[in-house]
């Protein structure tokens, strides 16, 4: 008796949470934010879940074949790449030589018009996909539970709406700049704008760059941007649909960080931080490189990696931190894809590729150095390793001042780098003991939870499915006007209230006061 009514039991707790599999329309964005895209993927594959993702016939990234998804391609002109292949060596050179304003100016309206362009292009591709009366009779046959997307590209919102599916949302950056502005309230007053590098403390002139880095970012974002999304929803939607509340109308919002990265602010019943989900713990170093490792002794070693992207650095800032290196007692592992460098010092290892979440999880590493891109400031969290910073472009520089106002990292500026200024700064990371007691500080915060961040994500993709979208959780702020959200109306029509009584009181008591002086006149008379 008993015994089947825990049987029983385990059955139904078994049914919402193991058996039921269900069936997502993938539609991410390519390049380095398929990365994490993938890790989520190759989980929901694991749990039993059927994931089919839309990518363009030009993507260099996402595979077509793979065990883990089915693919939808839809067929997109080529794409000049040229600009892009291109970008890192020229950002580089901005950031090395910021004497130049005007020159950073061009290159910012640049990167701005390849944007749109990219954009413009995300439209065009979603509008192939409207327009193939087969691709979207099989994409309705296909009976998908929800959609997840990436919203830095707007064609998985599109998508979504017109099939009527749950929306879920990988995230970091949607067209109006980090995640929680599209979502949550943000005052200006202690949540600091990406861009402007700042942190949660701003004194007044601080307050002003923070403000008018808002504004600027959001003009840009909002016009180049969402113009042409805006366009598509008027052409395949009609008049009355506005693309950024098909976007805030999102079920969940998995949140790609979280509080030992980012400040303290407001936030929304929605949104799930699933910061450090990529991360694992590390695995056993293949033996040269152990060997290598273990050479190092008791002084440890440091690892440097500036991304995949930004493998090849100037000749001459190359030699001036192989010179640095050489003149440490500790061994280096650095990630380096141009010419040796002469100063390369007999203690440092040049590879072109390397497994860096194992090195920053081995013991004997003492600093990470890096550009503060995907995935490198979440894992060095991870396994506790101080940062030594030398950001480049997009939200690096961004991502790398949090670290250093957490006092976790140092951050130093490439165009002023040279031997003595990174040897100084090594020497400050390795021996000043507080940068690394910060960081395992913060990666103990990280790893105390009561839920992987991996194991949160996917049981609010699975609560989605399950629940057919998550329309409690949802607020109705973007359903309002600004003046509606800002109660603008309420308060003209409270103050209007209270004007009209004030002056109803004052005409009752001029007339009373009126028959007083009035009487009091008339009486002496009589
Ligand atoms: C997942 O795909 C397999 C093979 O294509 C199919 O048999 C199964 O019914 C699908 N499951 C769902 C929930 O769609
Ligand atoms: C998008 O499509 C329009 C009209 O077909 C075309 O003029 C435009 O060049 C396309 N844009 C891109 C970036 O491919
Ligand atoms: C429409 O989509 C199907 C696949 O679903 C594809 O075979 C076909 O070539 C597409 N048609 C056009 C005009 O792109
Ligand atoms: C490495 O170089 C240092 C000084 O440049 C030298 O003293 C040392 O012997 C060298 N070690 C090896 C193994 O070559
Ligand atoms: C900045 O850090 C966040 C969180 O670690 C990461 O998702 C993002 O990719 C980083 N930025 C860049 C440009 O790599």
């Amino acid at each position: 008796m008993y015994h089947s009514a825990l049987l029983t039991i385990l059955f139904l707790l078994s049914v919402p949470y193991g058996v039921y599999s269900g069936n997502i329309l993938v539609f991410p964005v390519d390049g380095s934010h398929w990365i994490n895209m993938k890790v989520l993927i190759t989980e929901l594959h694991s749990k039993g879940h059927n994931i089919t993702v839309i990518r363009s016939s030009s993507s260099l990234y996402i595979k077509e074949e793979s065990p883990y998804y089915k693919c939808i391609t839809v067929d997109v002109g080529p794409f000049d790449d040229d600009f892009f292949a291109n970008f890192v060596a020229v950002s580089l050179q901005v950031r090395q030589h910021q004497k130049s304003s005007w020159g950073k100016i061009m290159f910012g309206m640049e990167v701005l018009k390849k944007f749109s362009e990219i954009h413009e292009k995300i439209c065009n591709m979603t509008s192939k996909i409207f327009e193939n009366e087969t691709m979207m009779k099989s994409l309705q046959q296909a009976k998908f539970d929800m959609v997840l997307a990436d919203p830095a590209m707007g064609g998985g919102v599109l998508l979504a709406h017109k099939l009527g599916l749950p929306l879920v949302f990988n995230v970091r950056w949607t067209m109006l700049g980090e995640g929680h502005f599209a979502i949550a309230p943000s005052p200006l007053s202690y949540v600091p704008v990406p861009g402007a590098e700042l942190t949660d403390k701003m004194t007044f002139t601080q307050r002003v760059i923070n403000v008018l880095t808002y504004f600027i970012t959001y003009y840009q974002q909002v016009r180049h941007f969402g113009q042409p999304y805006q366009a598509f929803c008027q052409k395949y939607f009609g008049p009355d649909v506005d693309y950024f509340s098909l976007l805030q109308n999102a079920d969940i919002w998995l949140m790609r960080n979280d509080f030992t990265f980012e400040f303290p602010r407001p936030t929304m019943p929605n949104v799930v931080y699933m910061g450090g989900f990529q991360c694992m713990p590390s695995k056993p170093l293949p033996d040269d490189l152990e060997k290598f490792v273990q050479s190092s002794g008791k002084h440890g070693v440091i690892i440097m990696s500036l991304g995949s992207l930004f493998g090849h650095l100037e000749m001459d800032i190359a030699d001036e931190i192989a010179a640095a290196f050489a003149q440490l007692p500790q061994k280096v592992i650095w990630r380096h894809t141009g010419p040796r460098p002469s100063t390369l010092g007999n203690n440092t290892l040049l590879v072109s590729w390397m497994p860096q979440n194992d090195l920053l999880g081995h013991t004997k590493t003492k600093v990470f150095v890096a550009h503060g891109g995907t995935n490198g400031v979440q894992e060095a969290i991870y396994h506790g390793v101080p940062i030594l910073g030398l950001p480049i472009a997009f939200d690096q520089p961004d991502n790398l001042s949090r670290m250093r106002e957490k006092g976790t990292a140092r951050v130093l500026d490439i165009s002023e780098l040279d031997r003595s200024v990174f040897l100084e700064a090594l020497k400050e990371m390795l021996y000043n003991p507080s940068y690394r007691e910060k960081m395992q500080k913060l990666s103990r915060l990280h790893h105390d939870q009561p839920i992987k961040p991996l194991d949160r994500a996917v049981f609010w993709i699975e609560y989605v499915i399950r629940n057919g979208g998550a329309p409690h959780l949802r607020t109705q702020s973007f359903r309002m006007s600004w003046i509606t959200y800002h109660s603008v109306d309420v308060m003209l029509t409270l103050l209007g209230a209270l004007l009209i009584s004030g002056w109803l009181t004052f005409l009752l008591l001029r007339c009373l006061c009126f028959k007083v002086i009035f009487n009091k006149k008339i009486k002496p008379q009589l």
